[in-house]
């Protein structure tokens, strides 16, 4: 090669090399997803609070508001390719106000039922507010879903960071509580990842979950019985008919609540079991079946909608889902267009540490410590077929 060949050769491999960098940054940018920011409005209080919308390349959409940290809408395209809404929730701040139900709600302190409202921390006993008959509901009368969270957009614009401070006896609990939650919708997949951190300047206790009704044919879209749910739960946790555990670990075996094979939630919520007599239908926490060496994000359930074909997976680091078939719901809310949810008109799969540990040492511990930091990770997927 004479040196103009070479330097030909040489400038051709450095085009070359050039659109193939230039191509590569032009996809990754096409494949990122965007951050909208718009005013939700202002709470009665007058704080002002924002919806924040998370747009993926591959048609999911999720908006998230720092009223209660909750999802607020969640678009996921079923098996033509058609997106739908497949969250209730309400069109206005005010619904979300006044909701009684949770829906999209970040839960916490303590997410699902402490019994009697107390529990102790070495012999001191802390007395709740009681919201649900005796017992303390979802973190108690002002739960963390009715909170004004700081919202921060990552820089990635696929995450979006909500934090809050519980203070020291907030709800009767002990110590400051520093929360974050942190929500990821990916670039390339339709996937919700939703990571809790917190940390504590005196023991305290916490359970935090998100509390979305599901109805993969779209909200306002009839009810779930139709949907197909398998849990990977050999186990579950009976309660007393407040919905209170008793401590025992039942098998799922023989009982309406086994769904280890993909079964319709409608095929025996009606049988007389005292346990769906207890809870007007599935309201249990499921053991997740998790090697006692495995750490990590295991599958807990999935579930699927035969009509649109959308399916949802969940996967999650806890050691608990919380299986409610929604059964409180009664058509008074009314929720998006003006719609009423009646009975059963959506599912939630609450992961989570198990109702009412603190007062069940048998139980996973919910104990947080100062200096040490809480992580936990759950993960909604989406497909259709
Ligand atoms: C949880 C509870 C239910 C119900 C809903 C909210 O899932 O287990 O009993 O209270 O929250 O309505």
């Amino acid at each position: 090669m004479t040196a103009k060949q070479n330097a030909r050769a040489l400038l051709c491999a450095l085009l070359f090399v050039g659109e193939l960098s230039l191509a590569g940054s032009l996809s990754s940018q096409g494949m990122r997803g965007t951050i909208r920011k718009e005013s939700f409005g202002k709470t009665a209080s007058g704080a002002r609070i924002d919806l924040y919308t998370l747009s993926n390349k591959k048609g999911m959409q999720v908006a998230i508001t720092n009223f209660g940290a909750t999802v607020v809408a969640l678009k996921v395209p079923d098996r033509a390719g058609k997106a739908a809404d497949v969250v209730l929730g309400f069109d206005t701040l005010e619904g979300y106000e006044n909701g009684t139900a949770y829906f999209g709600a970040t839960v916490g302190r303590y997410g699902n039922r402490i019994g009697g409202g107390q529990f102790s921390i070495d012999g001191k006993t802390y007395t709740l507010p009681k919201n649900n008959g005796n017992n303390t509901l979802h973190g108690g009368i002002v739960g963390f879903n009715k909170k004004v969270w700081k919202a921060i957009a990552g820089k990635d614009s696929e995450s979006l960071e909500m934090s809050y401070l519980s203070v020291d006896g907030e709800e009767g609990f002990p110590g400051n509580l520093s929360v974050k939650v942190a929500f990821t919708l990916a670039a390339d997949r339709n996937e919700l990842k939703i990571d809790y951190t917190a940390s504590t300047d005196k023991d305290t206790v916490l359970n935090l979950t998100n509390h979305s009704y599901f109805n993969l044919a779209g909200e306002g879209n009839g009810d779930i019985l139709d949907h197909v749910l398998m849990l990977h739960a050999k186990q579950f946790t009976p309660v007393d008919k407040t919905l209170i555990p008793t401590g025992e670990l039942r098998d799922v075996a023989g009982t309406p609540l086994d769904f280890t094979t993909a079964t319709s939630i409608g095929k025996r919520i009606s049988e007389n079991y005292e346990q769906l007599v207890f809870g007007k239908g599935y309201d249990h926490n499921w053991v997740l079946a998790r090697a006692e060496s495995e750490k990590g994000l295991t599958l807990a359930a999935e579930a699927y909608d035969p009509k649109s074909g959308r399916k949802l997976e969940v996967l999650t680091t806890e050691p608990g889902v919380q299986f409610y078939s929604g059964n409180f719901l009664d058509g008074s809310a009314k929720g998006k267009g003006n719609k009423a949810y009646g009975q059963r008109a959506a599912f939630c799969l609450e992961t989570q540490h198990f109702p009412d540990s603190p007062n069940h040492p048998n139980f996973p511990g919910t104990l947080l410590k100062p200096n040490s930091v809480f992580h936990s990770q759950t993960v909604f997927r989406f497909s259709a077929k």
